[in-house]
C-alpha cells in the first residue's frame, strides 16, 4: 500500500450487521437459562486472540487486545452516529444530542486507552512486528466508516477494502450517503438559516468544500445563542466531537512515534509524517471559521443575557 493523504429517526438496524455476527445462535443451558458468558458469547470473544509471533512474544497480547477493544468501541460509535444522523434527519434534535453525548464519552475512553499501549517499548514491539506483515489500522473499515459518517469523505479510501465485498459495499453506501454534517446543515436550512443550495444538494461521496455563506449562517447563530439555542447546542456538540477526534489522532501519532520513531508503517505509508497530515483534516470547517467572526461583547451588550 502506498496511499498518501489527499489532501429516520430512531435506531435503524445497524447496517454493519454482517454474516459473521449472525452465525451461531446464542446458546442456553438445558433449562433454557441464559448465562452471563453465553449472553455475551464470551467463549468466542475471549478465544479470538491469535498471536502470530514465532517464538511467542509476551507483549503481542497487549497489541491484539488494544486493537480489538478499539474496534468494539468503534462499533458502538458507528451505532450511535448512525442513530444521531437519523434523528437529525427527523428533526429530533434532543435525542440526537444524547447520542452525541455518548459518542463523546466513547472517544474519551478510546483516547485514554493509548496510555496502555504506550507501555509497549520499541524493543518489545520489534520482537513481533514482522508477524503483522502489511496489516495496519489503515485497513480498519469501522474507523473509515466513522470518518465518512462524520463527513470526511474520500472515495480513494474504498479500494483498500476491495478484497472484502461485504465491507466494501457497506462503506460505499456510507460514502454515498449524507454525513452528520450534511444532515445538520439541512436541518439548519429547514429552520430558516440561510444555508446555500449548493451545499444542500451535492454529490455526497465527494469531500465537502467549505462555503462562505455557511459561515454567515453560523455567525447568525453564534451572535444570538439564546434565540437559536438548539442549533447553538448542536453546533457545539459537533465541535466537541471533532476536538475529541483530533485528540485521538494526536495520541495515536505520539504513541506511534515513541514506538517506531521514523520508520515507515506496516501499511506502507511514511508513518509519523502520514499521521501528522491527518491533523490538518477537519469535519466541520465552518464551525471553526465562524469562531474568528464572533465579536467581542462590550459591557452590557451580550445578546439576550440578563442585564
Ligand atoms: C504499536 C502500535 C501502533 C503502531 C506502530 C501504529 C502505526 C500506524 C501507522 C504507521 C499508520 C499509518 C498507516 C501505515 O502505514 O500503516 C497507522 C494508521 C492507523 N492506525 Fe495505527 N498504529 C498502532 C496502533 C493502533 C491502534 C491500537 C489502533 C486502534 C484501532 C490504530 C488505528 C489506526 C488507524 C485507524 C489508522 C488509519 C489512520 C488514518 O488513515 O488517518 N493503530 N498506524
Amino acid at each position: 500500500m502506498t496511499q498518501d493523504r489527499q489532501g429516520a429517526r430512531g435506531d435503524p438496524e445497524p447496517r454493519g450487521s454482517s454474516r459473521r455476527e449472525l452465525e451461531p445462535e446464542i446458546r442456553r443451558d438445558l433449562s433454557g437459562t441464559l448465562s452471563y458468558g453465553d449472553y455475551l458469547d464470551l467463549h468466542r470473544v475471549l478465544s479470538a486472540q491469535h498471536p502470530q509471533a514465532v517464538p511467542p512474544r509476551h507483549d503481542e497480547m497487549l497489541f491484539i487486545i488494544q486493537h480489538q477493544t478499539s474496534e468494539l468501541w468503534l462499533k458502538l460509535m458507528v451505532h450511535e452516529l448512525r442513530s444521531a444522523i437519523g434523528l437529525v434527519r427527523a428533526d429530533d434534535i434532543h435525542p440526537a444530542l444524547k447520542r452525541l453525548a455518548r459518542v463523546k464519552h466513547i472517544q474519551h475512553t478510546l483516547t485514554e486507552q493509548w496510555s496502555v499501549l504506550a507501555t509497549l517499548t520499541p524493543s518489545e514491539y520489534a520482537q513481533f512486528r514482522s508477524a503483522l506483515a502489511s496489516g495496519s489500522g489503515f485497513q480498519s473499515w469501522q474507523y473509515r466508516t466513522v470518518e465518512f459518517l462524520l463527513g470526511n469523505k474520500d472515495p480513494q479510501m474504498l479500494p483498500v477494502f476491495e478484497h472484502d465485498r461485504e465491507v466494501h459495499e457497506e462503506l460505499r453506501r456510507t460514502l454515498e450517503a449524507r454525513s452528520l454534517y450534511d444532515e445538520v446543515l439541512a436541518w439548519l436550512a429547514r429552520r430558516g438559516h440561510p444555508v446555500p443550495e449548493e451545499v444542500l444538494e451535492r454529490d455526497w461521496s465527494q469531500p465537502y468544500t467549505p462555503h462562505r455563506q455557511v459561515v454567515d449562517a453560523l455567525a447568525g447563530i453564534y451572535a444570538e445563542p439564546t434565540r437559536h439555542w438548539a442549533a447553538y447546542e448542536l453546533c457545539e456538540a459537533l465541535v466537541d466531537v471533532e476536538d475529541n477526534f483530533q485528540v485521538w489522532r494526536f495520541r495515536h501519532l505520539r504513541t506511534v512515534q515513541r514506538i517506531i520513531g521514523g520508520k515507515p508503517g506496516t501499511g506502507g505509508s511514511s508513518g509519523v509524517p502520514f499521521l501528522r497530515r491527518a491533523l490538518e483534516l477537519t469535519f466541520f470547517p465552518e464551525l471553526y471559521d465562524v469562531r474568528s467572526r464572533i465579536q467581542d461583547v462590550r459591557p452590557g451588550g451580550y445578546h439576550g443575557a440578563a442585564p
